[in-house]
């Protein structure tokens, strides 16, 4: 197996090969994290050797000089000789070649790359606001498709369109380092091409901040000319470029020589990748959205690309699915799941946990739980701002809790307890504040939906009214189910 996936490797893996310097260099008994212990033991040694060696041959060679013309000579010429064996090798038995000499123990060359940006934004970088985002189709493409969000047919906002994320409006403030995660296909690259103004959004908007200047870093490297080669890349971002500094620029993504004049489009994947993070250190910017940045690079640009975001004084939205990158860099993970977006303050690892816990813990029905059991369950979910919908029972639009019964009397409109910090007081009216909106977008589509059955059904459309019944419930579980949170965050 081949891959640069470190968590993934060490999962599964149990023997490791490695290619380095033109050769085979290693055969390790070992998966990814014990290879690099037994890796660096191994270069520890040979570090040792190869010392002990060059000390020998400084020595020598100051014997040789000493005394090659003088009464030594027949010794000085013997030590000679062995010690060419040791520099260049020598033919053994059986036309063997024989090399003793020990190289330096060689460090894979890594990128070098500085980001940085001269321009401060303000302290709010990115806004969604009832943001919803997905395609619009030509009408013939509208009949075939379905809503990814909710499966069924066409989305309401626009007949022929399909929604892929329901956006909660969510913030991201100057500094922070997003992970935007999420299943192949749920609308990552879509959201991300939203927020740069290549998609337009099918309804709300991502609002930047002031002063804020995105450089975007593209999945499939669309941004790159193919038939031009890599100097002449670094030029088009650059115009005024010198030659030379653009080359240095070059050597420190590891281009050296005749290898800025490859053509864009005979480089490999990882190639390609380190010219367009060359770009991107050109270009200034102070909120980066990076898809996918580490697709096809090697361990080694990884860690280097993990060092340098983590130095960078601006704000960084990324969508990876490198789980040992995420944790390096993010602080902030929102994850698509179900058409919608859950937003946690923490790093990957704490997010895993924190689902892992909640997964295990049997669930507490809310109405019922004596009010010290409900604060446990509480716990960390005041970390997560906005959850997936629960695609449970239908409700019925005006009843909160899925029994028909009046809504919970702790309803959006009444305020939470006291927080204890100052910051966790601003941080969990954000979510509440974030969580009304979008109870009221749903309601407002739940009413549009309600009057669309009306007509159909006057019209005698039964095909329509049930799909469109269909999206009513989902909606509706959905609403239900930012309500059961709302209530979770404002106890
Ligand atoms: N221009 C387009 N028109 C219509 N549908 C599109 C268009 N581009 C992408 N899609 C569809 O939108 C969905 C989401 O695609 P997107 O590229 O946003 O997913 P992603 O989450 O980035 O996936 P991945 O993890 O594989 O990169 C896919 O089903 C894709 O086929
Ligand atoms: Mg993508």
């Amino acid at each position: 197996m081949i891959s640069h996936d470190r968590y993934f490797l060490d999962k599964v893996t149990n023997r490791t090969l490695e290619i380095a310097n033109g050769k085979l260099d290693g055969d390790y008994p070992a998966g990814y994290n014990k290879y690099l212990e037994l890796k660096a033991e191994r270069l520890e040694l040979q570090l040792k050797h190869y010392n002990a060696q060059q000390e020998y041959i400084a020595k020598t060679e100051d014997f040789i000089r000493r005394f090659k013309a003088g009464q030594r000579t027949k010794e000085a010429r013997g030590r000679e000789k062995i010690l060419n064996r040791l520099k260049y090798g020598y033919q053994g038995a059986n036309n063997q070649w024989i090399d003793t000499r020990v190289d330096a123990p060689q460090q894979q060359k890594k990128i070098a790359m500085n980001l940085g940006t001269q321009v401060r934004s303000g302290d709010l970088a990115l806004k969604l606001e009832k943001l919803v985002v997905g395609y619009t189709l030509t009408e013939d493409e509208g009949r075939k498709t379905k809503d990814q969000s909710s499966g069924n047919d066409a989305s309401v906002l626009c007949p022929s369109s399909f929604v892929l994320i329901r956006c909660p409006n969510l913030e991201i403030f100057r500094g922070q380092r997003v992970a935007l995660m999420g299943p192949n296909g749920s609308g990552k690259t879509t959201l991300l091409r939203t927020m740069v103004g290549e998609v337009p959004a099918l309804s709300g908007l991502a609002r930047l901040g002031h002063k804020v200047m995105i450089n975007y870093y593209a999945q499939a490297h669309e941004g790159l000319d193919m038939n031009a080669t890599v100097l002449q890349e670094i030029q088009r971002i650059k115009p005024l470029i010198k030659e030379t500094e653009a080359r240095t620029l070059l050597g420190r993504f590891l281009f050296s020589g005749d290898d800025v004049y490859k053509r864009v489009g005979d480089l490999s994947g990882g190639e390609r990748s380190r010219v367009a993070l060359a770009q991107l250190t050109l270009m200034g910017g102070n909120l980066l959205v990076l898809d996918e940045p580490t697709n096809h690079l090697d361990i080694g640009a990884r860690e280097a690309l993990e060092v340098v975001l983590n130095e960078y004084n601006g704000t960084i939205l990324f969508v990876s699915h490198d789980r040992y990158f995420i944790d390096a860099v993010a602080d902030t993970i929102w994850m698509i799941d179900s058409g919608s977006i859950e937003a946690f303050d923490g790093a990957y690892s704490e997010y895993a946990a924190f689902h892992e816990t909640k997964d295990r813990k049997p669930v507490v029905d809310e109405r019922r739980a004596p009010n010290d059991e409900r604060r446990t369950t509480k716990g960390d979910a005041s970390k997560v701002k906005a959850a997936r919908p629960a695609n449970s029972n239908g409700h019925a639009p005006s009843a909160a809790n899925g029994r028909g019964e009046a809504p919970h009397p702790q309803s959006p409109i009444s305020s939470p307890q006291t927080p204890t910090s100052s910051k966790d007081d601003r941080r969990l009216r954000r979510k509440l504040a974030a969580l009304e909106e979008e109870i009221g977008m749903l309601e407002a589509e739940m009413k549009q939906l309600a009057e669309e059955m009306t007509s159909a059904s006057a019209q005698a459309d039964r095909k329509r009214v049930k799909s469109l019944e269909m999206q009513y419930s989902d909606v509706n579980d959905m609403i239900s189910s930012r309500m059961q949170e709302w209530e979770q965050l404002a106890k």
